[in-house]
């Protein structure tokens, strides 16, 4: 259709989106997040890092990701994990994994992780901790309790 620009959304359009928003998800004017405000900056991915802390030293890190602006429970992603060398093979980066997973399981319905081909370390681990993979490279996890739609 011309006329029709796609453009990078910006906060002057928070007005348009939250009246778009809320035309999407007409019957839900009840629910909590309808009543939030669909600004471009609050459309976005939320994102949560997670820590592995000795002492004052940090020896690892988890950084989980999900889209915060959506009705029903979305994908979540590992999108980073990495544990200091000297410090792997004692469940520190299971047990990020696992505190990312707790609390996206409030969120999501999926986990998935991307790994490269090479890493077969990392494969081993995400099987290890019960992610199954999907297809290669992606490795997918339903947080427990969870069921798919
Ligand atoms: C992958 C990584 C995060 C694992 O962290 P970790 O703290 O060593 O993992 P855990 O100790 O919690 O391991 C849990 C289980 O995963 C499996 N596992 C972990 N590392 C493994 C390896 N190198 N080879 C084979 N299996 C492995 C084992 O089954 C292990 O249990 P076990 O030690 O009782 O046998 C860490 O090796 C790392 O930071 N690697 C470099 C960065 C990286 O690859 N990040 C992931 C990118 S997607």
């Amino acid at each position: 259709m011309k006329g029709i620009k796609i453009e990078t959304a910006k906060e002057s359009d928070s007005e348009g989106l939250t009246r778009l928003f809320r035309k999407l998800y007409e019957g839900d004017e009840d629910k909590k997040f309808y009543s939030s405000k669909a600004s471009p900056s609050n459309v976005r991915l939320g994102s949560k890092v997670f820590v592995a802390r000795e002492n004052k030293r940090l020896v690892g890190f988890c950084w989980a990701i999900w889209y915060e602006h959506i009705k029903n429970k979305g994908v979540g992603i590992i999108e980073e994990l990495y544990v200091d060398e000297g410090y792997r093979r004692k469940g520190i980066g299971k047990r990020l994994v696992e505190a990312a997973l707790k609390f996206m399981s409030k969120k999501v319905i999926v986990v998935f992780v991307t790994t490269d081909n090479q890493l077969k370390d990392a494969q081993k681990f995400y099987e290890s901790i019960g992610f199954k993979l999907s297809h290669e490279p992606w490795y997918v996890i339903k947080p427990k309790g969870k069921k798919s739609k």
